[in-house]
């Protein structure tokens, strides 16, 4: 069943046609990448579907619920949550208050079962609960931006750029802990840079391009499209 479905989405800043209808799905348990260059659209896909940016043409569903016009806390309460591109972490606040606004449409003792898990997946985060966010590592607070989108309790995960300008031993920890997450039962729609490494931890992907979807398949076919390995994977 697809959990989450984008049909002819349409979505413009001013007279900058940003997304010219894209339709795609994400089923429950996968997951799915969106590639595409600087400026193709794959932010304003990511903000479209939680509601950050208005839907300007087409549907969006969601457990084959419309939420085309649902307000952004709906979507979040209904399980799709995002880890925004650039790391956001609140700088000043311990990274178990940041953790806790994750939350916090939570009741307290889901947070405190739900934390547990967190842990477990982020033993770094454990051990730097009392640290203020600012002064974690690049990596450390992708982790903490990451793992602030689980404390939701995401049925849907939607991840931006996790792996952007962190160190190659980093970037592996982040695609296991993905691998691990959907694991764990929840679905995600990833969109990296990365292409090669996403691609090899996804079921299937979509490339955009200028606010288009130009190829989808598995990621299999996808890492063995000449087209994909010319434009994307460097080769
Ligand atoms: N707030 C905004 N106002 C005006 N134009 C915007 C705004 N946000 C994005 N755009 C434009 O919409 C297009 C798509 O941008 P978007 O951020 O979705 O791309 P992206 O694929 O995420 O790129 P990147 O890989 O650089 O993050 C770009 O042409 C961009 O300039
Ligand atoms: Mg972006």
């Amino acid at each position: 069943m697809a959990l989450l479905r984008l049909e002819n989405v349409v979505s413009n800043y001013g007279s900058i046609n940003a997304l010219k209808g894209i339709s795609c799905e994400v089923n429950q348990g996968e997951i799915v990448t969106l590639i595409g260059a600087n400026g193709a659209g794959k932010t304003t896909t990511m903000h479209t579907i939680t509601g950050l940016k208005e839907l300007n043409g087409g549907k969006i569903f969601f457990e084959d619920q419309d939420i085309s016009r649902w307000e952004s806390q709906k979507r979040v309460k209904a399980g799709i949550v995002l880890s925004p591109e650039g790391r956001q972490v609140f700088p000043d606040f311990t990274v178990y208050d940041n953790l806790m606004m994750g939350g916090y449409l939570q009741k307290a003792d889901t947070n405190a079962a739900t934390l547990k898990t967190v842990y477990a997946l982020f033993p770094r985060l454990e051990e730097r609960a009392s640290q203020v966010a600012g002064t974690l590592s690049g990596g450390e607070q992708q982790m903490l931006a990451v793992a602030r989108a689980l404390m939701g309790k995401p049925k849907l995960m939607l991840l931006d750029e996790p792996s952007m300008g962190l160190a190659p031993l980093i970037v592996k920890e982040i695609f296991n802990l993905i691998q691990r997450i959907r694991d764990l039962g929840t679905t995600v729609l990833l969109v990296e840079q990365n292409a090669r490494a996403a691609l090899k931890i996804s079921d299937r992907a979509y490339v955009l391009e200028t606010g288009k979807i130009v190829l989808s398949g598995s990621a299999q076919d996808l890492l063995n499209s000449e087209e994909v390995q010319q434009a994307y994977l460097g080769m």
